[in-house]
């Protein structure tokens, strides 16, 4: 691709969008990065004048609300950023032709399986949060052609300090409490980043599951941290401890249709996992 490709990241200041910042070479693109001071995704008018400026060939969303008890507080304001906000860059993607990506997640799932669940399982969201990521779903296919929707889960790095809290816990007290009955596939934002890279040029538009392969507990991830770091710390389950009780239980991904597709293969979560922290610890 030419030196011209120009992508405009909205959500810029956020875990994945910075990650994506520092992956993409400016050698080969025009990063227009934007949060939101700059263009606020859920005016619809500020929207379409920054693309009229500036014509950018990929548009991708990585802002958002993402807190989900704040979600449940605040939910018109979930809705207007995380739906509204993805439709009016949907509108704006079609008017210039640009391709347009969309990032998801396993919470539009309802969390009562217990298989890694595929592109063609059956949504059912029950939190706010969730809803408003169906509904942001629903306005790319409907506003946009040229459309990727990623669905991650579990995503670490890149600003979210989880796996740092754990080693911390575990490092001072000697204990790490962890979330109980959660099972999901821990994904590293680099990794997600990467992936993004890997399509940008492609046109094998669609829906896809963009997760590390395979999937653990809340208890089985943190132990598999300090396993990586040998430290000797003790991993005590908690109920309701990660927030808003009503997330999904269960919420592990299959890439099913990346895989099908041979379009890509991520890393199993354990090495991606000890990728990041030999990085950390750097
Ligand atoms: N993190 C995960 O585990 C995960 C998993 C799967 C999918 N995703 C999805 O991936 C996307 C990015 O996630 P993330 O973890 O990088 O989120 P994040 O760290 O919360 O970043 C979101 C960014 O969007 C900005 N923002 C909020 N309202 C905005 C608006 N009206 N206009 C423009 N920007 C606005 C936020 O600014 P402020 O901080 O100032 O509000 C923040 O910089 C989200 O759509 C999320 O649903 C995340």
């Amino acid at each position: 691709m030419s030196y011209e490709t120009q992508i405009w990241i909205a959500g810029s200041n956020g875990r994945i969008g910075s990650e994506l910042i520092k992956i993409l070479n400016p050698e080969d693109y025009e990063i227009l990065a934007t949060d939101i001071d700059e263009v606020d995704i859920t005016d619809s008018k500020i929207v379409n004048l920054y693309v009229d400026m500036h014509r950018p060939e990929i548009i991708i969303n990585c802002a958002g609300i993402t807190d989900l008890d704040y979600c449940e507080e605040n939910l018109e304001e979930a809705f207007r950023v995380n739906a509204i906000g993805a439709k009016n860059l949907a509108i704006a993607a079609t008017r210039i032709n640009a391709k347009i990506i969309q990032l998801s997640t396993d919470d539009v799932f309802s969390g009562e399986g217990n298989k890694p669940y595929r592109e063609y399982d059956e949504l059912g969201a029950r939190t706010v949060y969730g809803k408003s990521k169906v509904l942001a779903e629903e306005y790319i296919r409907e506003f946009s052609q040229n459309y990727f929707i990623l669905r991650s889960s579990w995503l670490y790095g890149g600003g979210n300090k989880y796996v740092e809290n754990i080693i911390s816990q575990a490092k001072e007290n000697g204990v790490v409490k962890v979330a109980n009955k959660q099972i999901g596939s821990p994904t590293s934002s680099k990794e997600l980043a990467k992936f993004i890279l890997s399509i940008i040029d492609s046109y094998n538009y669609g829906t896809y599951h963009v997760a590390c392969i395979g999937q653990c507990s809340r208890k089985e991830f943190a132990q598999e941290i300090l396993d990586i770091l040998s430290i000797k710390a003790e991993v005590e389950e908690i109920e309701g401890l990660s927030g808003y009780s009503n997330r999904p239980e269960y919420s592990a991904l299959d890439n099913f249709l990346l895989r099908i597709s041979n379009m890509y293969i991520f890393p199993d979560w354990k090495t991606a996992l000890k990728e990041y922290i030999k990085e950390v610890e750097k």
